[in-house]
């Protein structure tokens, strides 16, 4: 089978790749590299041990989409590629929805015109806004804070829109909880510009020293040490969750909707002990006030997954901070 990845070069499509490849999948890569570098084929291939087709261009130009697709001769697509920063998004609502929303319409004309109609969506945990309840299960009301959010939410509608509109369509959202660590190579892992927003790519450079200290939003929020509770899940977890995404898919048409996470919070001092316990580096820190728009807690409900994916989260803080700190160190090694 030939999966076409949009946005496989970035963080969870790359290691999408592998464990595509490993269930002897045929990746193949669409990616415009605004939020990847190339040198990551040539690392995914070490991993791989097998040369994996890229294409390089932007999932808005339809025609080479579609190209793409009957050229590859693809059975589904998981769409990775957009645009994720928060903050950016707020300053930027109109590249946050040409990128994300004008890009998922021109991938669906693509596939419409190719016929191909088998699909996984890259959502996001952000689209249930202020947990009413914890944990969140699907059912959970959905709303958006910032223009990321709000463009996950359309996205999730226009598929169910075009689902309902053509029973031969099958797609599913995948809401992503907080997905860290990175492939037990140490070789290719998450790679953000500038300096990190999220706590875990943070805390890694904070690790190797290209960081002096983190800073911990807020330690008065009601939770077990008065910081932040997020569902944090391995990223090799988060792409087995893939393979068990097109297996439901093959066999269920419609549209459907799947929380990835643990089922389980931890907080960003308990985040801390367990890089430091699996590491043994040693992360200073300092408290700073809340930032704006944070949540105390948030971890998901993981039965549904479970029962229909057969598939569940397996890896523990510990491997997520130690495979998170060997790319660290490797990635450092050539700054
Ligand atoms: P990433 O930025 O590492 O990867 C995204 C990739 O898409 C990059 O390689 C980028 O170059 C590419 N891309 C962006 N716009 C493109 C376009 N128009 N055409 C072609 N390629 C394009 O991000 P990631 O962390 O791997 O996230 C993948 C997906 O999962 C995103 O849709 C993101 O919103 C979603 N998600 C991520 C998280 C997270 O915490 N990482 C959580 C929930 C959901
Ligand atoms: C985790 C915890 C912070 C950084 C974001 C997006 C979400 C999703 C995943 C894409 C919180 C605390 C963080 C720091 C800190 N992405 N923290 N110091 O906010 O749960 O989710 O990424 O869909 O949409 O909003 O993740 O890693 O930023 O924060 O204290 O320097 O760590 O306050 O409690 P978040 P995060």
């Amino acid at each position: 089978m030939n999966i076409l990845l949009t946005g496989g070069a970035g963080y969870i499509g790359s290691h999408t790749a592998v464990a595509l490849a490993s269930a002897g999948y045929t990746p193949i890569i669409l990616d415009n590299f605004c939020n990847s570098d190339k040198s990551v084929l040539k690392r995914l291939e070490k991993i791989i041990q097998k040369p994996v087709a890229c294409v390089e261009g932007d999932v808005r130009n339809t025609s080479l989409v579609e190209k793409v697709l009957r050229e590859h001769e693809i059975n589904a697509v998981i769409h990775f590629a957009g645009l994720k920063a928060v903050g950016e998004s707020v300053q930027k609502p109109i590249e946050y929805y040409a990128n994300n929303v004008q890009g998922t319409i021109s991938l669906l004309d693509a596939m419409r015109s190719a016929n191909v109609k088998n699909l996984v969506f890259s959502s996001s945990a952000t689209v249930y806004g202020d947990p009413q309840y914890l944990p969140i299960d699907e059912h959970h009301p959905l709303s958006a804070t910032n223009a990321y959010g709000r463009s996950k939410l359309h996205i999730e509608e226009m598929l169910k829109d075009l689902a309902a509109s053509d029973p031969a369509w099958k797609m599913m959202c995948l809401r992503y909880f907080n997905p860290v660590g990175a492939h037990q190579s140490g070789l290719i892992g998450e790679d953000p510009s500038g300096i990190p927003n999220n706590l875990m790519p943070f805390i890694q450079q904070v690790a190797v020293g290209k960081l002096p200290k983190l800073k911990i939003f807020g330690n008065d929020y009601d939770t077990i040490d008065g910081t932040g509770v997020r569902d944090y899940i391995h990223v090799m977890d988060l792409a087995e969750g893939h393979l068990a995404a097109l297996s439901h898919l093959s066999k269920n048409p419609g549209w459907s909707t799947f929380n990835l996470g643990t089922g389980k919070g931890s907080s960003v001092l308990e985040m801390i002990a367990a890089f430091e316990s699996s590491t043994g580096a040693k992360i200073a820190f300092e408290y700073v006030p809340r930032r704006a728009g944070d949540i105390a807690s948030c971890y998901a409900a993981v039965d549904k997954a479970q029962a229909a994916l057969s598939w569940s989260a397996k890896r523990t803080l510990e491997e997520m901070c130690a495979s998170g700190h060997q790319w660290q160190n490797y990635r450092h090694s050539f700054v």
